[in-house]
């Protein structure tokens, strides 16, 4: 037996950037933004710490799912950059939330959520977990050259959490790396030894865009038709299609060679930007908190993020 998904969650910071904002900052406009993105605003952070906002995103879900965190068998969280180099991101949420089991992040950038929950599956498969908190955050305006406009306009902050239970929820995943560091990467730093004779690069997103947006749409069709193929079901039948939110002009280019109706998919982009392994969790807490899913709806996710990694899943809701 897998899991279900038994609780919900998401935050990210107050502050609202807009594209007018932006476009005192750097050589940019709103109507260059919107229409090639698709995006309005993003969250940044100001005030908030990333542990702040996992904390609260995690206590919304254990909330909803009835549980305390001195229930939790497990804690992933997928970050690119958590609080600390060491401890990991999850041993942090872990302190502040209570909670007393293994803990751990995983980094497999947008797709993180997802490669998440491939590993917690494995657990339940094994009969070693009854409940487990997935936390997926990042904050990208801490990574963004905030001088560069083919990058800087595109990132938000903010993530989301899921506790899950045992159950028949998951139905297919299928994650995939790629071995690529040239057209996205962000590199660690300066380097701290006196020794160490490489010089530190400043640790903000490099991104060949045309590149990353060709690979997006080629492995976002390939990801679905996989997964949905994989749970036995028609494209047709999936409720909620929930795919990461990198750029509205993706999506559409992805959903053109889908069969899933179009209405069906849970777009956010316009409001929150590219949260990277957030996107995907905020999403599914909209829809959640919004009523619109019901008991035996099929959901589809897939994320594409730096690695290049791509992670698909089917899932369906039970509760
Ligand atoms: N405002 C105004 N003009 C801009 C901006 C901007 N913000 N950014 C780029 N331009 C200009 C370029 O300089 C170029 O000008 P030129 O023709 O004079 O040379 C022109 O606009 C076109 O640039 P392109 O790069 O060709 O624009 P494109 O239509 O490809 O859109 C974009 C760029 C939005 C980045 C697109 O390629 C994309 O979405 N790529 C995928 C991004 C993505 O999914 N990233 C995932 C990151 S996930 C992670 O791991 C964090």
């Amino acid at each position: 037996m897998s899991f279900s998904i038994l609780g919900t969650g998401h935050a990210a910071p107050e502050y609202i950037l807009s594209n007018e904002e932006l476009s005192t900052m750097v050589d940019t406009s709103d109507e260059w933004i919107r229409t090639r993105t698709g995006i309005h605003n993003r969250r940044v952070t100001t005030h908030e710490t990333t542990t702040e906002l996992c904390v609260s995103a995690s206590e919304q879900a254990l909330d909803e799912a009835g549980i305390t965190a001195k229930e939790l068998d497990l804690i992933i969280c997928a970050t690119m950059k958590g609080m600390y180099i060491t401890p990991s991101q999850a041993c942090v949420i872990q302190k502040e939330l209570g909670a007393s089991c293994p803990a751990f992040d995983v980094n497999a950038a947008c797709s993180g959520f997802i490669y998440a929950m491939d590993v917690a599956d494995g657990f339940f498969v094994r009969g070693k977990i009854k409940h487990a908190l997935i936390v997926a955050f990042d904050n990208l305006s801490n990574m963004t050259d905030w001088t560069d406009r083919s990058t800087c306009v595109l990132f938000g902050d903010g993530g989301g959490a899921v506790v899950l239970g045992e159950g028949d929820g998951l139905k297919s995943i299928y994650l995939t790396a790629s071995g690529n560091t040239d057209v996205l990467y962000a590199p660690r730093g300066e380097l701290t030894s006196p020794f160490d004779k490489h010089e530190g690069e400043k640790p903000v997103l490099h991104m060949v865009g045309q590149e990353v947006y060709k690979f997006a749409v080629t492995n976002m069709v390939r990801g679905v038709r996989r997964v949905v193929k994989d749970a036995g079901l028609e494209q047709s039948q999936i409720d909620h299609m929930i795919p990461h939110q990198a750029n509205i002009r993706i999506i559409e280019a992805a959903a053109a060679k889908l069969d899933i109706p179009h209405e069906n998919y849970v777009i956010n982009i316009g409001e929150y930007g590219n949260t990277s392994a957030g996107c995907i969790p905020i999403a599914l807490d909209e829809v959640n908190k919004a009523g619109r899913l019901k008991k035996g709806d099929y959901i589809g996710m897939c994320a594409f993020g730096a690695g290049l990694t791509t992670g698909s899943c089917v899932i369906q809701w039970t509760k």
